[in-house]
């Protein structure tokens, strides 16, 4: 480690820039959060911090560095005087773009109040400490500082409640990452500071919880934050089969992982089993993870767990995933509405609870300029196009087959809804797929090869889609 990275207090500090252009600018942008009393020093003042930042000419140099507990020396003419008269009084210097005049480097920062991340490299690779800060950005959750400054608050009452210095740190290690957390980030910092408390006065009953979650279709990109913390806090995760691995890779190692897919006809876990096992895992105190591929209320049951688990007097959130149907449009260029050609968008399953097609208002699904994205459908398309055909849908409606859709094995298939069938058929789709009918699926938007644009193992992708448009 050749910089040692410390963190400055800033109360009662006076902080001076030199400069009056856009390095000093970017210099004072990171600063005026901070308590600091803040000078520029410069010909001309910065108009942006008119409210915050004390102008000062040069001829005040000295005065101005008399009580500065850090300097930055920006965009000026008499660089190495400032520097000698900074130096004078032993204050630490940042001279920007000069490395080897620095007391100290500017980190990248991220800045959440009373958390704050900072990364550097010593000034070696600034476009991978923005990479690493952007990934860092992700994970911190946006409410830490506010969350932590609870914590700080409530230190005293928790030492208090549970005097035993292993079992405090035992009771944070848990409290930082449990309802009280969930809490605390949704904003709701009284609930937070009360179950905080209520768990310190009985650290042995702990309050589990139910986070009823959205995977999305599969890329693990198209993870909400929301869903990536609770995946790494969670002490067990109830996930289903549409889950993928990319996803299930970044569960935390020691948490419990419970398989409770179903595929068709198959129920390997009945309904009423995952949720008494939800309910049952909430009451022995644990963090639970219900983890569903898209989003949970979108064909996924994700209503009759919520209702379960309120119903058992369980705590149940649910974090909203991108469904398959937006993943796979998007993936595969269809635009699900458009003003010229769709709309009105309409989901619907292909599969019904008693099993082949279900009863669908076949007339209103039949109706022009209208996108109908069909789940569960890939065994009974050749009944859906049938129906729709018969109900009046143009056998000539675009379609488009998107099987494992944001993933890297995805396989786009377009034709027209005569042909749908056939397709599925040929191109070997088993699911899961999603069938999107309608003109938008025709779009040049749509059928412009996107092999271009596709990484190496998409080629299977794109070998598809050109077997589909030779026909
Ligand atoms: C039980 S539903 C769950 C839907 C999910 N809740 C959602 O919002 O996407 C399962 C169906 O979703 C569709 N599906 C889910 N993930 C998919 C993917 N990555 N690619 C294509 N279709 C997918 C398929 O039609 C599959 O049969």
């Amino acid at each position: 480690m050749r910089q040692f990275p410390a963190f400055f207090n800033l109360e009662g500090a006076r902080i001076v820039v030199f400069g009056d252009g856009e390095e000093a600018a970017r210099k004072l942008r990171l600063l005026v959060s901070s308590p600091a009393e803040l000078v520029q020093v410069g010909d001309v003042a910065l108009a942006e911090f008119a409210e915050r930042v004390v102008h000062s000419v040069p001829s005040a140099t000295r005065a101005v560095l008399e009580s500065a507990r850090l300097a930055i020396i920006a965009d000026v003419p008499r660089r190495a005087e400032i520097l000698a008269e900074v130096r004078a009084r032993g204050i630490p210097v940042n001279v920007v773009d000069a490395p080897e005049l620095c007391d100290f480097t500017v980190p990248s920062i991220i800045d959440r109040g009373e958390v704050v991340a900072a990364i550097g490299s010593g000034g070696n690779a600034p476009v991978l400490v923005k990479a690493l800060r952007e990934k860092l950005e992700a994970i911190i959750p946006q409410r830490a500082g506010e969350f932590a400054s609870l914590a700080g608050k409530l230190r005293g009452f928790v030492s208090g409640a549970i005097p035993d210095q292993t079992a405090r740190r035992r009771f944070w290690e848990r409290a930082l990452a449990g309802p009280a957390a969930a809490a605390a980030y949704a904003g709701d910092f009284d609930k937070a500071e009360a179950l905080l408390k209520e768990a310190a006065r009985e650290p042995q009953r702990r309050a589990g919880v139910v986070h009823i979650v959205g995977a999305g279709p599969g890329d693990p990109e198209l993870l909400t934050l929301k869903a990536l913390r609770l995946i790494q806090e969670a002490d067990v995760i109830y996930y289903d089969r549409l889950v993928s691995q990319d996803i299930l890779s970044l569960i935390r190692r020691d948490a419990a992982r419970v398989p409770v897919g179903k595929s068709k006809g198959d129920h390997s876990v009945p309904q009423a089993e995952i949720e008494a096992r939800l309910v049952a895992s909430a009451r022995e105190g644990l963090r639970v993870v219900r983890l569903k591929g898209g989003d949970p209320f979108i064909f996924g049951r994700g209503g009759e767990e919520l209702d379960a688990v309120l119903g058992a007097g369980v705590e149940a959130h649910v974090v909203p995933g991108i469904s398959s149907a937006l993943g796979c449009a998007a993936s595969a260029g269809v635009p699900l509405t458009h003003r010229d050609h769709a709309q009105t968008l309409t989901f619907v399953t292909g599969h019904a609870k008693a099993g082949g097609v279900p009863e669908l208002d076949w007339k209103s699904l039949a109706r022009p300029a209208q996108t109908v994205v069909v789940f569960m459908g890939v065994d009974t398309a050749p009944v859906i196009a049938e129906r729709l055909v018969a109900a009046g849908r143009d056998p000539s409606t675009p379609i488009a087959v998107i099987e494992n859709g944001t993933r890297p094995d995805e396989v786009r298939v377009f034709g027209v809804l005569s042909e749908l069938p056939f397709l599925i058929e040929d191109e070997g789709i088993t699911g899961p797929a999603l069938l999107i009918i309608g003109e938008v699926a025709g779009l040049p938007l749509a059928n412009a090869s996107l092999a271009q644009f596709l990484p190496p193992e998409f080629a299977g992708a794109a070998r598809h889609e050109a077997l589909a448009f030779e026909e």
